[in-house]
């Protein structure tokens, strides 16, 4: 099937997760590109900043995805709001919590889940009937690499971005054949404050948290406003799944290619990289 270009700019967007990172960078690019922008988050400094550093209109509510009423009463905010109809809806929001299974503290893999894959449906169910009644717009929702390959110490996160991922693809199914649309996004390594704000266990030998957020910033190879241009440009060429990064090709690639052995290379690759990050 050939891919159906999509116009997002110039129509109102929705971003969860919008005082930081990838989510305040999409704002910043989609309010330069003349959409309207509703933002959520929890932290209310971050998005008051996000919001002076746009071009456009704004909406700002202080949101806690995981809270599906608060979700569906944005909805209907933003469904009064609107200066433009709906063209995306990005469930972007997400945190990240380091442990291993033996040692997990259900709190934060629930916590986690909460916000990463139940803020992801709470976000699409909220605003998918305002885009079906519309017969247009597209859900972007957020994955990770850590979508498509099992990580050591990231049970957690894995598993809400693997759900995220079925939970979208199945959506996608649902609405061929309309002018609406589901998209998956899945970044590499994203220069953000995703690991500095996540809950991390540390193991007796193990790294610090301190380090382990050093490491991930010697690691990251994509800048946030270069992630929200991509995630911009894939989702108005069409695109069902966007890699964000070009470590996102290679877990892409070794997914498919090494479905069970993927992280014999990637543990080569993240020892060099680790060797880089110290020195
Ligand atoms: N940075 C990366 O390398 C990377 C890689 C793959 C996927 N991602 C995903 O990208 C998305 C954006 O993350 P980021 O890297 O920009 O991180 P970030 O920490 O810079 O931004 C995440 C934002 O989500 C907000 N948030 C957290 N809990 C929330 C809640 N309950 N309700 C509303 N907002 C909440 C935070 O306050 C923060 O502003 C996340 O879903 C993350 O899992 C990031």
């Amino acid at each position: 099937m050939s891919k159906q270009r999509r116009t997002i700019s110039g129509r109102t967007a929705v971003i969860t997760g919008a005082a930081s990172g990838i989510g305040r960078a999409l704002a910043q690019r989609l309010s330069s590109y003349s959409c309207p922008v509703a933002i959520a988050d929890v932290d209310e400094q971050g998005l008051k900043d996000t919001e002076a550093s746009l071009r456009g209109p704004a909406l700002r509510k202080v949101l806690d995805v995981s809270d599906a009423a608060a979700v569906h009463e944005f909805a209907a905010e933003v469904r009064e709001w609107a200066p433009q109809p709906i063209g995306a809806v990005f469930n972007n929001a997400g945190v990240a919590v380091g442990s291993t299974v033996l040692d997990a503290n259900p709190d934060d893999d629930n916590w986690l889940w909460n916000i990463n894959f139940h803020g992801v449906v709470n976000g699409t169910r909220a605003f998918l009937p305002i885009l079906v009644e519309q017969d247009e717009g597209v859900i972007v929702n957020t994955s990770s690499v850590f979508g498509l390959v099992g990580m050591p110490g990231q049970s957690a996160y894995c598993s809400a971005k693997f759900a995220v991922r079925g939970f979208t693809d199945s959506l996608r199914q649902e609405l061929r054949g309309t002018g609406v649309s589901a998209v998956t996004v899945h970044p590499g390594g994203v220069n953000t404050n995703i690991v500095r704000n996540g809950r991390f266990r540390e193991e007796p030998g193990g790294p610090s948290k301190e380090q382990v957020v050093k490491e991930f910033a010697a690691m990251a190879m994509t800048q946030p406003d270069k992630a929200a241009a991509i995630i911009h440009r894939g989702v108005e060429a069409g695109k069902s799944r966007i890699l964000v990064g070009p470590d996102a090709y290679l877990f892409d690639a070794l997914a498919r290619l090494a479905p069970t052995r993927y992280f014999d290379v990637l543990e080569w690759a993240q020892t060099r990289l680790r060797k880089r990050a110290a020195s």
